[in-house]
């Protein structure tokens, strides 16, 4: 395959799996290029045109020729300069791998961050939060995240891979949205009754039972097992992790379990309070599992 076909490829499927529905999300793609049609300035100058065909910021080619012909790649969760000096390694034994594939996102498709994290108030919002709640919730967290990862050495990574002249695509929320529309299905088809339930469920998982094996099994961070399950929200995608008031308000929207892929302090303590099953299903056999589908 050309490097711009498995590009092609991710946001295509990327696309099928997210949250939001693709015709939303191809929504979002008509009114971009609306407002673009209409810039003019800086602002025009400036403007990243990917993103009126790719909706994921942080899904990109971000070293690299698309046109390139790849028959082989290097693919990990974190694809960094020790990784890329690995693979010139390999390709010195003949290996001849033409491409690394970063599931975490360097260069600009780091900062592409903030504007991923768009589809998580939609997305809550589909799963019953209030729209404009959830919006509102969310607004301070674009800029906490922007102001994060421009303030950090973003480049460092491909200009690593430059030098060693290795093609790099990262695939980060294109992926996210595999393993929690994987994820969904599951829960959706086999209905676990309490909290305890889904974690058997989550265990037939290769990539989580591989984890459970090395002692770092899918765990209940909030709530009893025997809780029941009821409705299940699967919060894995949308770059970042969400306002902790999320968790606050999903009980008022009728959700009781919430699967995600690590979670911090604070939304253990919101979820906590709320009386919600919060099961932390393990961040690199779930980013696993996401790379896995792709
Ligand atoms: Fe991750």
């Amino acid at each position: 395959m050309k490097l711009a076909e498995i590009y092609a490829l991710a946001i295509n499927l990327g696309m099928n799996a997210d949250p939001r529905g693709r015709a939303m999300v191809e929504q979002e793609l008509a009114d971009q290029a609306r407002a673009y049609a209409k810039m003019s300035g800086p602002q025009r100058q400036f403007f990243d045109r990917e993103s009126l065909i790719n909706p994921y910021a942080d899904t990109r080619i971000v070293y690299g020729d698309p046109q390139t012909e790849i028959s082989k790649l290097i693919a990990g969760i974190d694809m960094q300069t020790a990784e890329l000096l690995l693979a010139r390694q390999l390709n010195q034994e003949g290996a001849e791998i033409g491409l690394a594939l970063s599931h975490h996102a360097h260069g600009r498709a780091l900062l592409g961050l903030p504007q991923v994290m768009r589809l998580q108030p939609a997305a809550w919002t589909k799963a019953g939060l209030p729209a404009k709640e959830a919006e509102q919730l969310m607004a301070p967290r674009y800029d906490e995240v922007a102001l994060g990862v421009g303030g950090g050495n973003y480049n460092r990574t491909v200009d690593a891979a430059r030098l060693l002249g290795l093609p790099l695509m990262c695939a980060h929320t294109a992926c996210d949205n595999l393993v929690s529309d994987f994820i969904d299905r599951l829960m959706r088809q086999e209905q676990p009754d309490q909290a305890a339930d889904v974690l058997t469920l989550l265990l037939r998982l290769p990539e989580i039972a591989a984890a459970a094996q090395d002692q770092n099994p899918p765990r209940l961070v909030a709530g009893k097992h025997g809780h029941a399950a009821g409705k299940i929200f699967v919060d894995m995608t949308g770059g970042a992790s969400p306002p902790a008031d999320y968790y606050r308000l999903a009980v008022a929207a009728g959700i009781s379990t919430v699967i995600c892929m690590s979670a911090k302090r604070d939304i253990i303590d919101a979820a906590d309070e709320a009386g919600l099953n919060v099961v932390v299903a393990g961040h690199m056999a779930c980013d696993s599992i996401g790379m896995n589908l792709f």
